[in-house]
């Protein structure tokens, strides 16, 4: 097959592939996913920065073929092989690619030498160089040096920053799940670059926000920021504009939230969703942004990317058999996962139902919503029976704009 390499840097290429089709990343819902990789070409050695996912092998490799066609370079020949992570997209096509190189100098973490040996068996045999922060390779003219990046966002993650071009390859981190034809920050708008990062640092990176604050600082002190041009995430587009991303997740990983409440609700026959829609009404006539996600159709990852920077939730689930009507019980679960209610200030949260018979729903959530840190108001929660009447969607708009006052201040 035929597909192009594209130039990023003087020597730099990127080579991932394209998953157009992707919708779903174990449990993340995606518009299609890249898998980004990487060839910087040194004077002595070339290295291939990361791996794509597999079935994605004869893309890649044809994109490899056409970087070293650009470099005017007969013959493909890869000297080092970096591998930033281990997670199954990263890494699907490694056999596939040793074949063709098999020389190949192996550079990962310690762990991820562990990992990758028993994630794909045939590797077992492989050598491995374990690289620690501050270790470099020298390709001739151009140097790499590794940062271990502990939990960001798995044990084995790894940064590599191409020194003399100040490009970090940063692996997940900084990264966007999407599929576009264009590679770069520049080619999208800012609201598009800040909604799809905020998507994946919800759901993949928010529960090491105190590490990102660390790993920060730890950067900047080595100098390892100075002369930053460019981060080349494995996933999405390239960002030109480093500052820009190191900005937003200094952000959510500091805890700072807009003006901002996601209500979530869900319903079996229209009352709660009635309190929803009013508790929304509310929130608007104080001038404070609302998100809405009706959760029997929201995917867990949007929702997720909208409390990351909301000061506030409103829960509204109905009760069902003494409980809360179940499909919630799965983002209690991410809400416990990814600690995000309780970085930086925290959270506030109220929750309202609607119940036929002995109700049972309210106390639950707001048990569960305290378990993830949420600063419950539990005085306010809002119970109803049956269909609410316009008393009732009153109290819902009352509400509403409570807790929109409550942000505001
Ligand atoms: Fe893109 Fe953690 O894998």
């Amino acid at each position: 097959m035929k597909a192009d390499a594209v130039k990023i840097d003087d020597d730099v290429y990127w080579v991932g592939a394209l998953d157009w089709d992707a919708r779903d990343f174990h449990g993340f819902a995606v518009p299609g996913m890249t898998y980004n990789a990487y060839l910087v070409f040194g004077d002595e050695k070339i290295a291939l920065i990361d791996n794509v996912d597999s079935g994605f092998f004869p893309e890649f490799w044809a994109r490899i073929e056409d970087a070293f066609k650009q470099e005017g370079l007969d013959n493909i020949k890869i000297d080092v092989l970096v591998q930033n992570h281990i997670e199954n997209d990263h890494i699907g096509s490694i056999p596939e690619l040793l074949e063709k190189v098999p020389d190949v100098e192996f550079y990962c973490t310690a762990v991820a030498a562990a990992g990758l040996k028993k994630q794909i068996h045939s590797l077992e045999n492989q050598e491995m160089k374990p690289v620690k922060t501050g270790d470099t390779v020298d390709l001739g003219g151009k140097t790499l040096t590794f940062i271990n990046a502990p939990m960001l966002h798995w044990p084995d993650s790894n940064f590599t920053l191409y020194n003399e071009g100040g490009i970090l390859f940063s692996n997940d981190a900084f990264g966007q799940h999407v599929c576009e034809s264009k590679r770069f920050d520049s080619d999208k708008s800012d609201s598009f670059m800040e909604l799809h990062t905020r998507r994946f640092y919800a759901n993949l990176v928010s529960l090491s926000s105190m590490l990102v604050v660390k790993k920060a600082e730890e950067m900047v002190e080595a100098g390892y920021l100075d002369n930053l041009k460019m981060i080349a995430p494995c996933h999405g587009q390239i960002w030109t504009n480093p500052q820009r991303a190191i900005d937003l997740y200094t952000k959510w990983a500091t805890g700072q939230c807009d003006d901002k409440i996601t209500v979530i609700y869900n319903t079996m026959h229209h009352s709660t969703q009635k309190l929803a829609h009013s508790f929304c009404e509310g929130i608007m006539s104080e001038g404070v942004e609302v998100k809405m996600h009706f959760l029997q159709f929201s995917p867990e990852s949007d929702i997720l990317a909208d409390v990351l920077d909301s000061k506030a939730i409103a829960l509204g689930v109905p009760t069902m058999m003494n409980g809360p009507y179940p499909k919630v019980g799965n983002l209690m679960y991410y809400f416990n996962a990814t600690n995000m209610a309780t970085i930086g200030d925290g959270k506030k949260a109220v929750t309202f139902s609607s119940k036929g018979w002995a109700g049972g729903a309210i106390k639950k959530l707001n048990e569960s919503l305290s378990v993830a840190g949420f600063d419950v108001l539990e005085d306010d929660s809002l119970d109803i029976k049956f269909a609410p009447n316009d008393d009732e969607l009153d109290l819902a708009y009352d509400l509403g704009k409570k807790l929109a006052q409550i942000v505001k201040d």
